[in-house]
């Protein structure tokens, strides 16, 4: 793995030799790890050079716009798969056959039900506290209720932890929404499939059961494994590092939710809707491309570039086909969001300032059009964007607890005052 070599040349020093590791695809890697013993450190904020882990989870080709899980292509999860099939992907490696797919499935929906006293942590939050905020104190809290998982060194206990994170998210998920309606909660109902039983706590109430479309649920299953992972972003470097230090998993998740809530990143599939709203028409859209090319304006259009994708953000295109299914199946024809949406696109692409700077659509530019579509609440999103993340976030953290891993501790640059003295 390690047979090229880079040099590097310290003015006034030996030169240090340093190994090139190559992964099964992907750019070569610069191993910096021998350099402490020089007494210097290489300097990288926002980590736009750093690889911080090894992973054989999910592959990202940015200039390509290629997105692999386990070597798979996103397209063809989404097509042929379904969100349960690809969570057992991302944690087992393999796709299941279909012994191991029916026990998998079995088992998620033996813990989807939460603990009866968690319920009593929701009272707590007003009743217009934002979901997300609810999301990391709850998720957090299970960590007080699931006392037999905790053991982070006993792969039985990783596994058992994993299962109930991927269970009961969408219960916990729907309980924060029904909080912020006042409506009772709804106990899920395990002869629905993942996507179903979620929507079906979202919208039924104890006086009104109603069916749940397919088309919706299988639209809600394709959104679920459009978010399941993406390597190393903000969210999972949180899990990762949260990890590392020994903390138990639902504290490293709500770890990872916290980050997430940023509308850089899952916070942006809101913020599209809520900057949609402030657009309010195609005649304003002229405004804000001026305002997001303006140096001096902090706004951006949301929805719009991405830290790694350099060309289209494949999921984008399989949201945006997701995104006219659904339309056409609720009979929402000239959405003027939509075509707000649309406009603003054709313009992103066609602008010398989009164009020369590679901002095209991310996955998030479409997920808000469809979610909003379905019934959910803008509010909720970035809650989805979560429930499906936790399949990502917990493979991520098993996978650094299986092999040899240490604390996340990275250096810094110091700036500050050197050295003085109080009494002078
Ligand atoms: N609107 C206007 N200008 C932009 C935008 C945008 N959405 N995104 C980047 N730029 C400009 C930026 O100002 C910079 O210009 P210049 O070179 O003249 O200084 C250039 O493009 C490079 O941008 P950057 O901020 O250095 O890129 P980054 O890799 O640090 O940031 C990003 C990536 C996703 C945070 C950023 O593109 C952004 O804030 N986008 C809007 C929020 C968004 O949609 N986030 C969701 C990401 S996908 C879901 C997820 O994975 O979480």
């Amino acid at each position: 793995m390690a047979d090229k070599k880079a040099q590097l040349i310290i003015e006034g020093a030996a030169p240090v030799e340093l190994p090139i590791l190559t992964g099964t695809v992907g750019p070569d890697v610069i191993d910096v790890r021998s350099l402490t013993s020089t007494g210097r450190f290489t300097f990288d904020p926002g980590f736009m050079s750093t690889a911080s882990c090894e992973s054989k989870i999910t592959y990202i080709d940015g200039d390509q716009g290629i997105l692999l899980h386990r070597g798979y292509p996103i397209e063809q999860l989404a097509e042929q798969s379904d969100y349960l099939e690809t969570c057992y992907l991302l944690l087992n490696g393999e796709l299941p056959n279909a012994e191991e797919k029916a026990k998998f499935v079995s088992t998620i929906k033996n813990h989807t039900m939460v603990h009866e006293q968690l319920k009593t942590f929701f009272n707590g939050f007003r009743r217009d506290a934002h979901p997300m905020a609810i999301m990391c104190g709850v998720v957090g809290a299970l960590s007080a209720f699931y006392h037999d998982s905790l053991d982070i060194n006993n792969p039985h206990h990783r596994e058992v932890s994993a299962m109930r994170l991927i269970s009961k998210m969408p219960t916990i998920a729907a309980m924060t929404y029904k909080y912020s309606m006042g409506q009772p909660m709804m106990y899920p109902r395990n002869d629905l499939d993942y996507a179903e039983n979620f929507l079906h706590m979202m919208f039924n109430t104890p006086c009104e059961i109603k069916p749940i479309s397919p088309v919706l649920a299988k639209a809600m299953d394709k959104i679920f494994i459009l978010h399941a992972d993406h390597e190393q972003n903000a969210s999972t470097s949180t899990v990762r590092l949260a990890g590392s230090s020994g903390a138990n998993p639902f504290a490293c998740i709500a770890a990872g939710i916290a980050a997430l809530w940023g509308p850089a990143h899952g916070g942006a599939n809101e913020a599209v809707l809520n900057m949609l709203d402030e657009i309010g028409s195609v005649e304003n859209i002229d405004k804000f491309i001026a305002k997001a090319k303006d140096k001096n304006d902090p706004f951006k259009l949301m929805g719009f570039g991405h830290r790694v994708y350099k060309n289209r953000d494949p999921r984008a295109t399989v949201m945006k086909q997701t995104c006219d299914e659904v339309l056409s199946e609720l009979g929402i024809h000239n959405d003027p969001q939509l075509q707000l949406a649309m406009r603003l696109e054709e313009i992103a692409l066609t602008d010398p300032y989009f164009k020369e700077r590679n901002l095209y659509p991310n996955v998030d530019f479409y997920s808000g059009i469809i979610l909003k579509a379905i019934g959910i609440p803008t509010s909720m999103f970035t809650v989805i964007f979560a429930l499906a993340r936790t399949v990502g976030w917990i493979s991520h953290w098993k996978e650094m607890l299986s092999g040899p891993y240490k604390i996340g501790r990275p250096r810094q640059l110091y700036t500050g005052y050197p050295k003085r003295d109080l009494n002078k």
